[in-house]
Order: C-alpha cells, then structure tokens, then sequence
C-alpha cells in the first residue's frame, strides 16, 4: 500500500498529513531482519505498508515468545513515541517488509498541535490493540495451564508404560533368539518396531505439552524429505487404497528439523487416509517456492473435515469421528510449522476433500544463526 493511503495518515487534517507523509523514512527489511530491539531506546513510529512484523520478548537466552504481529495499514512503536521509555519487545520483519518511519521528536511536535479528535482516534485504536493482545495473552495462560495439566498426566502414564513395554521387547528378543526361523524373525520385529513406535508417540505427546522441543535443523532439499516421506508409507497407502503423489521442484532448499516435518506429513497425511475409511481415494503434495518461501499443498479427495470442528481444529483435543482420536495431530502440525517460522491453513469441502497449505520460510544465512524453540499452539480463533 502507499504511505498517503494508510491508516494512521488518515487520522489526521490534510495539512499535517502532507507533513507526516514527508517526515517519513521508507525502509525495506529483508526477512529476518531486526527492526527494534527489546530495550532499545525508541527514536521512530513505524507504518507498515507492506510484509509482516513480528513482536516478541526474550524469555530465555535462546529463546523469543512471540506475543504479536503487526500487518499493512498497521503501525507500531508508539507506546515507546508517547512515554520515551524502552523498548518493551523485539520487533523484527517475518516477511520481506517495507515500513514508513517517523522520527519521535517531529512526530511530538505535530502531535501538540493537533486537535483532540485526531489524538481520540489514535487513542481508540491503541485500546483496540491493547484491548487484543490482553486477549491472546490471557488465551495463552489458559492454554499453558492447561498443556501443564496434560503434561503431568502424560509424563504419568509415559513412566509406567515404559517398564511392560521394556519388557514386551525384551520378550520377542528372546523370542528371536530361540526360534531362528524367518516368520519367527519377521513377527517378532514388528513387535519391537510397534513397541518403539509407541514409545515415540509417548515421547513426542509429552514434548508437545512440555511445550519446548529444541528444532535441530539443518539445510535441506525439501525433494528429499518428500522421497524419503513416499518410501517409508508406500505400504501404508497400498494398503488403505491411497493414490499417493508427489509433485516436486527440486532444489528448494529449507532450514527444518526433518523428522518434525515428517511429522507433519504423517499426521496430516494420516488424519485423509482416516477419513476415507476404507473407500480409497487420492492424496497428492505439491510444492512450489518464490524467493522467500516454499509452498506446500497437501490435497485429498476424502469427506472434508466436520463443519463443527473446522474453526478450532488446530486447538489441540479437538477430534470427530474416530474412535482413537486423541486431537492432538493437527495441533502438533501447527506447533512445528510456527516453530519454524511458517504457517499452515486449511479449505475443506464436505464430500469434495480437504487442502492443507502450508508456507514455510527458505533457507537463508540469516535465520541459521537463530535456534528458535518449539511452542505449544495458541487458540487459532478466526482464521483457518
Ligand atoms: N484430511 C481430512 N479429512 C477429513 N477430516 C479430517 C482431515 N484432517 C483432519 N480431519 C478431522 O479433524 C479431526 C482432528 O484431527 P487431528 O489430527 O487434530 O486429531 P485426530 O486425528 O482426531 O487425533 P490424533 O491425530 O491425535 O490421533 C479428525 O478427528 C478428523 O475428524
Ligand atoms: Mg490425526
């Protein structure tokens, strides 16, 4: 969008407006790029004109929560432009972004001569901000709360689960032993592949609701992760009628933690496999990327996802019509995509089928220095 065009321009009269619109500094952030440290002494208000800023405080050394974003015709930094005080976060540009800069002291000046029906508009939409960020944090305590209270539970069964299932593949080790025979063998590694499996699936819940899975990422052609994917379950879709297809440009090259990533194809690819049934049906992957992005879709042809679930389905125990749902599948598939710095959403049409978009950052020099930590999902509430 064009500076003259955004929001906070328009608050006010023509003539400070032309003022405003000349004091402004145009200014591109590459993604990635830091645009105010938390602390920092505040100098600007900044328009967003185009691209995504995202707003987060250290909690650990290694570690940012995010706590908000700002996007076109937002504006940011004037809590810091009202009071002087320091910065109270981090902002830095998740996408490629342009943003009009406006020095403090001039902005001040314009500010106090201006009449009390513009300042009145500001103010009311500060509230509104305020009034959002108040809700999401106060959505998150709620959720952390509650992920705690799962986690014990987990950590509780994962504990005495660990001794029976040690001893089911202590037992077909034996088993092996004694009968060397080749169906012997084969039966007795799939017992131990299915107790490790669960083992990992235990591990993986108790992860999740610890909220803090460190990403080991590395660079990778998302090609191979694909090929790989297609390998380990061609069984899998033979077996429950899947036509399963991949169609993918190579070298595009991501930073991830490729077995998260599996993760996320296996759940969601496994949520349209449990959907059909055993009626069949197709799921294709597709991938595609610009100069910042990679863009994956996963589409199937199966029943579409229940209207009463869609808006909460990324939440997690939010499950319909399987009898072994726990709910918590597509919930860890946001949490890894976020982790990374990507998004994830969905369309899905009853008895037409259901795709899953995700975008997820490129692999660039800058981002490999930042480790950034695994967090369990917030309430994803309007959008899906
Ligand atoms: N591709 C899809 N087609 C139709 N319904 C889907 C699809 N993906 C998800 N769903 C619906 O969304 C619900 C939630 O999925 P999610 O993966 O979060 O949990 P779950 O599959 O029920 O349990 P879990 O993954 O923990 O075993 C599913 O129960 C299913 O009803
Ligand atoms: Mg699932």
């Amino acid at each position: 969008m064009d500076l003259e065009s955004h929001r906070f321009i328009s608050y006010f009269e023509p003539e400070q407006a032309t003022q405003l619109c000349q004091l402004a500094v145009i200014e591109h952030f590459p993604q990635g790029a830091i645009v105010f440290e938390e602390n920092q002494v505040p100098d600007s208000l900044y328009l967003v004109l185009s691209g995504k800023v995202e707003f987060s405080k250290q909690t650990t050394p290694q570690h940012y929560q995010p706590i908000a974003w700002a996007k076109p015709n937002d504006f940011f930094g004037e809590f810091g432009v009202l009071d002087g005080k320091p910065r109270s976060a981090r902002a830095v540009a998740c996408e490629s972004s342009c943003l009009a800069k406006i020095p403090r002291d001039r902005l001040m000046e314009i500010l106090e001569r201006t009449p009390g029906r513009v300042v009145l508009k500001i103010f009311d939409r500060i509230i509104h901000y305020l009034r959002s960020t108040t809700d999401l944090y106060i959505n998150q305590v709620i959720h952390k709360q509650k992920m705690a209270l799962v986690g014990e539970m987990v950590n509780t069964i994962v504990h005495d689960f660990k001794s029976p299932f040690t001893g089911i593949h202590l037992a077909s080790s034996m088993l092996k032993e004694l009968h060397p025979d080749d169906d012997t063998q084969e039966w007795c590694d799939l017992i131990q592949a299915q107790v490790t499996r669960m083992m990992a699936m235990a591990e993986e819940v108790l992860e999740f609701t610890r909220g803090s899975a460190t990403l080991h990422k590395k660079k990778i052609d998302i090609s191979a992760i694909l090929k790989r994917f297609e390998k380990l379950n061609r069984i899998y879709f033979k077996e429950a009628k899947v036509n399963f297809e991949v169609v993918a440009e190579e070298n595009i090259w991501i930073e991830a933690d490729e077995s998260k990533l599996m993760r996320v194809l296996q759940n969601l690819t496994g949520n349209a496999v449990d959907a059909m049934e055993d009626r069949g049906g197709y799921i294709k992957i597709m991938t595609r990327a610009d100069k910042n992005w990679l863009y994956l879709t996963i589409a199937d042809n199966g029943p579409g996802i229940p209207e009463l679930i869609r808006e909460r389905l990324f939440e997690p125990f939010v499950t319909y019509g399987k009898r072994s749902g726990t709910g918590l599948g597509t919930a860890i598939a946001k949490s890894i995509i976020d982790a990374h710095g990507g998004e994830i959403s969905f369309i899905s049409e009853l008895e037409k089928g259901t795709t899953f978009s995700i975008r997820f950052p490129l692999h660039s020099e800058l981002d490999s220095e930042i480790n950034r930590e695994l967090e369990t999902p917030l309430n994803s509430a309007s959008e899906y």
